[in-house]
């Protein structure tokens, strides 16, 4: 696989939806949440690509405010994998330099894992060289409405002026407003849907739809994915000059 590290057109924020554990599995006769454990296995494999592929930020969909309309089995079962993941994780994501972040309403979620969630970023605090965002109970939607709810809090006690809000002001106050926007999202399992997921922070991303489901996307594939966006002319809304 060719190295992307010193290309200047690598994508320097990925963002993945990652889809189809749930038929992966089942095309085995297993249940959905043995595709979610083998899921779980990519996370690791696609994180330790980053470095060498240039990719600075990478920010994945691990659990939607749409998937608790899931059966309570799948629901508690993702739970626990969320859990067992990042007691498992946690040393190595530490010291391969990976600084982990979470975004996404706590709210909904048990003490034990939102405590988890809490010691890892704090553990990784002063990592570098990749910064790796879970999204769990994540929705663009309901993002921007906390966003504004706590926006028109700061305009209520007077310390913004609404005259002066523009999209940088409620920018500020989104999940991710240490991250920059991504440049390439990348949806697996052949559905060509973005899901709720980073609607206002991807405004100007790229997309790349893969047949592949989740638990067969390996590094090569992510690499190859990563790499065809160095091919890509982006314009923001200019005109090219
Ligand atoms: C979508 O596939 C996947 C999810 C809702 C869960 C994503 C979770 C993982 C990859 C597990 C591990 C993640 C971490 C961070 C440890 P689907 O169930 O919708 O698949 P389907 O469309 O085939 O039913």
């Amino acid at each position: 696989m060719p190295n992307a590290k010193d290309t200047p057109a690598a994508p320097r924020h990925v963002a993945i939806i990652m889809d189809g554990n749930g038929r992966w599995a089942q095309s085995r006769g297993k249940p959905r949440l043995y595709g979610h454990h083998a899921g779980a296995k990519r996370v690791r494999e696609v994180v330790e690509a980053c470095p060498d592929l240039g990719v600075k930020y990478l920010t994945i969909f691990a659990f939607s405010t749409e998937n608790w309309k899931r059966t309570q089995a799948e629901v508690s079962g993702l739970m626990k994998l969320f859990r067992r993941y990042l007691t498992k994780e946690a040393q190595s994501l530490f010291k391969n330099g990976v600084r982990v972040r979470f975004i996404g309403d706590r709210i909904k979620l048990d003490d034990t894992l939102v405590r988890m969630m809490d010691e890892l970023e704090l553990l990784t605090a002063d990592n570098t060289k990749v910064h790796l965002t879970i999204a769990l109970n994540y929705g663009g939607r309901d993002e921007v409405a906390r966003a504004t709810k706590r926006l028109a809090r700061e305009v209520a006690q007077g310390h913004i002026d609404p005259e002066t809000v523009d999209a940088e002001t409620l920018a500020r106050f989104l999940d991710t407003y240490v991250l920059p926007d991504p440049d390439l999202v990348i949806r697996t399992s052949g559905e060509a849907r973005i899901s709720n997921f980073l609607l206002w922070q991807s405004a100007y991303a790229e997309y790349e739809f893969v047949d592949t489901l989740w638990p067969d996307f390996t590094a090569d594939e992510f690499g190859r994915v990563v790499h065809s966006f160095a091919g890509r002319k982006r314009r923001f809304g200019a005109v090219p000059g």
